[in-house]
C-alpha cells in the first residue's frame, strides 16, 4: 500500500524520553533550552504550590506539541476533564480553578501513557463516541473511527426506514456499526460476529448499555462459519486491511490495538478477499454487500465482487474524498 494505513491516523513520530511532571512545568521548558514563558526565577522552581486548570492545559498542550502529537490541545482537555471527573467544557468554566495534588497524580500519569507510550486517548479514556453513540473501548478492539461512518451511511442507504432486512456484520469489535445500524432502522434484525470473544463480550456490554442487546445476536467465529446456512439481506464489514508490509511505518497509537483487527496480510487484502469470495454463502437473492477499505484496495475488490457474479458495484467516499467503502449487489435488480 503506497497511501497511509486505513485505520492509522498519521501521527508524526514523536521524540522518546520521558517527559518532566505537569507538576514541573518549567523544569521541562528550561530543560529543553526553549525561552520560558514566565520569568526564569519562577519556571525554575522545582514545583509549584498550586496549579491552575489553564495552566495544566497549558503546559500540556505544549508537552504534547513537542511530542508531535497533532491534537495536542483537544488531548489535553480530554485528559484533565477525565482526571477531574467532569465533562469537560466544564474546563472552560473552571480556568482558573487550582488543582489538588491527588487530581495533579492522576492527570500526569495519563500524560505520561499519552505523551511517552502514545496511547491513544480513548483507550485511555476507556470510551468513544461513534455515530453519537457512547461505547466502552478497551485494549481488546479496534477503537471505532470517524471513516466507518462511511461504511455505516452506504448500509443505511440500502436500508429504508421501515426495513425488516436481515443484517449481518463481520467482526464487529466494540459493536460501533451494528449499534449505529441498530439505532437507526428499528425493524432490522442484526447478526454481528467476531473471532475475538472479548470483542464479543466487549460488544454485548456496549448493547446493554444502549438497550439494544435483543436486538443484535452475537456469535464468535471465523468469517461466515458460525452463521452457515443463514440468509441475509445485507452484510457488511470493516475487516481488518491494514497491509503488514507497512507495519513498521506505523503510528505508534496503533500499537495498542489488536494486531488481529489491523492487520490483512501482507497487502491488507487477505480477509477482504475471503469475504467477498465467500458472501454468495449467506447473502439472500437481491441482498447486499458493503465493505469498507483502504482507497487504493477498491478497484481490486470491485473486480472480485463482478468476478464473484455480483452487481451494481459502487464505491462510496468519505469526507475527505477518498473512496473508502465497496457495495456490491446480488443481483442487478436487487434492493434489500
Ligand atoms: C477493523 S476491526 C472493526 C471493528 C468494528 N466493526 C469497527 O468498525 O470499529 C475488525 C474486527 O474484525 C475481527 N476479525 C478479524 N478477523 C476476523 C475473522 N476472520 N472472522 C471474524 N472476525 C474477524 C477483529 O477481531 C476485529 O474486531
Amino acid at each position: 500500500m503506497t497511501t497511509p494505513p486505513p485505520n492509522a491516523r498519521p501521527t508524526p513520530d514523536a521524540p522518546r524520553g520521558t517527559p518532566a511532571s505537569p507538576a514541573q512545568p518549567g523544569a521541562q521548558r528550561a530543560s529543553e533550552g526553549r525561552k520560558p514563558e514566565r520569568p526564569a526565577s519562577e519556571v525554575r522552581r522545582p514545583a509549584k504550590a498550586s496549579w491552575t486548570v489553564l495552566e495544566l492545559l497549558r503546559w500540556t498542550t505544549d508537552h504534547f506539541t513537542q511530542r508531535g502529537i497533532e491534537t495536542a490541545r483537544l488531548d489535553a482537555e480530554c485528559l484533565l476533564a477525565h482526571a477531574l471527573g467532569v465533562e469537560r467544557l466544564r474546563l472552560y468554566l473552571d480556568f482558573e480553578k487550582p488543582t489538588t495534588p491527588a487530581e495533579r497524580a492522576a492527570f500526569r500519569e495519563l500524560v505520561r501513557r499519552r505523551g511517552t507510550d502514545r496511547v491513544p486517548v480513548a483507550l485511555l479514556l476507556g470510551r468513544r463516541e461513534f455515530w453519537s453513540l457512547p461505547l466502552e473501548v478497551s485494549p481488546d478492539v479496534l477503537v471505532p473511527r470517524p471513516e466507518t461512518e462511511t461504511l455505516v451511511e452506504a448500509a443505511l442507504d440500502l436500508l429504508p426506514a421501515d426495513s425488516e432486512a436481515r443484517v449481518l456484520e463481520i467482526g464487529t469489535g466494540s459493536g460501533a456499526v451494528a449499534l449505529a445500524l441498530a439505532s437507526e432502522r428499528p425493524g432490522i434484525r442484526i447478526t454481528a460476529t467476531d473471532l475475538s470473544p472479548a470483542a464479543l463480550e466487549l460488544a454485548g456490554r456496549n448493547a446493554d448499555g444502549l438497550h439494544m442487546a435483543e436486538r443484535i445476536h452475537r456469535v464468535q467465529g471465523h468469517l461466515f462459519d458460525p452463521v452457515d446456512g443463514e440468509s441475509f439481506d445485507l452484510v457488511v464489514s470493516n475487516p481488518p486491511y491494514v497491509a503488514e508490509s507497512q507495519r513498521a511505518e506505523l503510528p505508534p497509537e496503533l500499537l495498542h490495538e489488536p494486531p488481529g483487527a489491523l492487520f490483512g496480510g501482507p497487502d491488507g487484502t487477505e480477509v477482504l478477499r475471503e469475504i467477498v469470495g465467500g458472501v454468495r454463502r449467506v447473502l439472500a437473492p437481491g441482498g447486499a454487500l458493503a465493505l469498507e477499505l483502504s482507497p487504493e484496495q477498491a478497484p481490486r475488490v470491485a473486480d472480485w465482487c463482478r468476478a464473484q457474479g455480483l452487481h451494481n458495484v459502487s464505491e462510496r467516499r468519505d469526507l475527505a474524498g477518498r473512496v473508502r467503502v465497496v457495495v456490491a449487489a446480488h443481483r442487478a435488480e436487487g434492493g434489500v
